[in-house]
């Protein structure tokens, strides 16, 4: 039987580059994938070789190129490596991707234009021909662009469908319409593609040209018909709307494991949350703050932006601060946002502790030792954090929104895995709290909860099957 060609192109993957959810994503879902469907599918990922990927030992040069960008000439050499028996391509261009960051560039949509070009001009030198190209986000949108237009006609590339996965609709790769024929290389036709309201958007033109849209989870597939949180796209989702899934992410469960995680202090599993306490001992400890097990500690690991609900954390602070409680609070983003914390900080030096920026060692130790962790997102495609913390055993109170929604429900009237509140007010936030207090007060409820917290399953194993009957529907390559 001849298996399923599948190319995950992303802009990052990890374990060789992850600076967010995507990044794990695209790691741990072709893992599981390749683990499960051994016999069934070859899913390979192509990422740009970044600065960042420093260590490179096993890197194998599979040959060099020149890959055409309307009117440049670009090099473009390709790497490969197998990881959890999964075959990674590098496409290295160092004008473009040898800079300390990833993102963030003024030429970003050229980079990314080159690298989605790239992945299309060289696919005859990889021997992999696939039956699909995943492509994820705004990064790698044109990928289905190109393919409906420039190689709708090529022989080998006639054939190739192609997914575009949004993991956050907020970023949709918008460009001034000046520059779609000189970097993009859109003309006439091919232009109205990704216009849209005025400007380029990249993402739209993928929306429009890809055979299949996912996203994250099912509530988000849902949520984005409408501009609150389609940011605009509503109605070309609302267009495409046949084309819609939702599929849940999943997490790594090796590498976030806490009987096996070196990074933290102790290691436990459900069956020894008392080691878990030792964690959070430690972590008191490491940051200054009173070591007292009986103290409700509650963690915060986040990008600081305004859509994972720092406006609610923010203006519920000062009320959840009279109770007696202690956080943790780890990111960076919004100046604003950082700054408040770190007056936060000044004030409550014996209840808050504060680092700004990303630290993954740091964070694996918070999700560890805490006892609760706060996600109070605005709107969230999946969320990865409440499925990590969960699977240390750290409750999260989460919005009811996306993903969030889809994964944990509930405790406060008995089953459930966390505790959930709806309304984007400051209140709501306050009492979801409050209830966690109260259930933590009583030791018995608590420890009940945090072992069936950990039971829960976050697996990839129930999303795999649902991608590969995603990428089955596309194609029909026979059993
Ligand atoms: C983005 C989303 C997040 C999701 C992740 C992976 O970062 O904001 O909710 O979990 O992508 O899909």
């Amino acid at each position: 039987m001849s298996k399923l060609k599948v190319l995950y192109a992303a802009s990052e993957a990890a374990p060789f580059i992850a600076t967010g959810g995507l990044g794990e994503v695209a790691g741990s879902l072709a893992k599981a994938l390749a683990e499960k469907y051994e016999d069934k599918i070859d899913i390979r990922i192509i990422l740009p070789l970044y600065q960042g990927i420093g260590d490179r030992t096993g890197f194998e040069f599979v040959g060099k190129t020149s890959v055409p960008l309307a009117w440049r000439q670009q090099y473009c050499g390709v790497y490969k490596k197998v990881e959890n028996k999964v075959t990674y391509y590098f496409i290295d261009n160092e004008y473009y991707f040898k800079r300390s960051e990833c993102y963030g560039h003024f030429d970003d949509g050229e980079r990314f234009a080159f690298f989605s070009k790239a992945v299309l001009f060289i696919l005859p030198m990889l021997d992999f021909m696939p039956h699909i190209i995943h492509a994820n986000d705004w990064q790698t949108s044109l990928i289905p662009i190109y393919l409906s237009t420039k190689y709708s006609s090529y022989e080998g590339y006639r054939d190739i469908k192609s997914i575009i996965t949004i993991h956050n609709i907020e970023y949709q790769g918008v460009f001034d319409l000046k520059i779609a024929e000189d970097v993009f290389d859109l003309h006439g036709k091919e232009k109205g593609i990704v216009e849209y309201k005025g400007a380029i958007n990249l993402l739209k033109g993928a929306l429009e040209t890809a055979h299949i849209i996912s996203t994250v989870s099912q509530s988000y597939s849902k949520e984005i018909f409408d501009d609150y949180h389609a940011r605009g796209l509503a109605e070309i989702i609302q267009k495409n709307s046949s084309k819609i899934r939702g599929i849940l992410n999943g997490i790594d469960t090796d590498k976030y494991n806490p009987e096996k995680d070196a990074e933290i202090f102790e290691n436990y599993n459900s069956k020894t949350i008392h080691k878990k306490y030792l964690n959070k001992k430690n972590l008191q400890s490491l940051t200054g703050l009173p070591q007292d097990k009986d103290i409700p500690l509650i963690g915060i690991i986040s990008r600081l932006v305004k859509h994972k609900g720092f406006d609610l954390i923010i203006n519920s602070m000062e009320e959840i601060l009279k109770e007696r409680v202690q956080f943790i609070i780890l990111g960076k983003g919004d100046r604003g946002y950082e700054r408040y914390f770190e007056y936060l900080q000044e004030s409550y030096r014996d209840k808050i502790y504060v680092r700004i920026g990303f630290d993954s060692d740091f964070a694996k130790k918070i999700y560890a030792g805490a006892d609760l962790f706060l996600m109070p997102s605005i709107s969230e495609p999946c969320g990865i954090a409440q499925m990590i913390s969960s699977r240390y055993g750290t409750i999260p109170i989460v919005r009811e929104t996306g993903g969030l929604k889809d994964s944990i429900k509930d405790a406060s009237l008995g089953e459930g895995n966390g505790f959930t509140f709806v309304d984007e007010t400051p209140e709501a936030l306050c009492d979801a709290v409050k209830r966690a207090l109260r259930v933590y007060e009583n030791k018995d409820d608590w420890k009940r909860l945090v072992e069936t917290v950990m039971e829960v399953d976050f697996s990839w194993e129930k999303s795999a099957e649902k991608y590969y009957e995603m990428y089955r529907s596309l194609v029909n390559i026979g059993e």
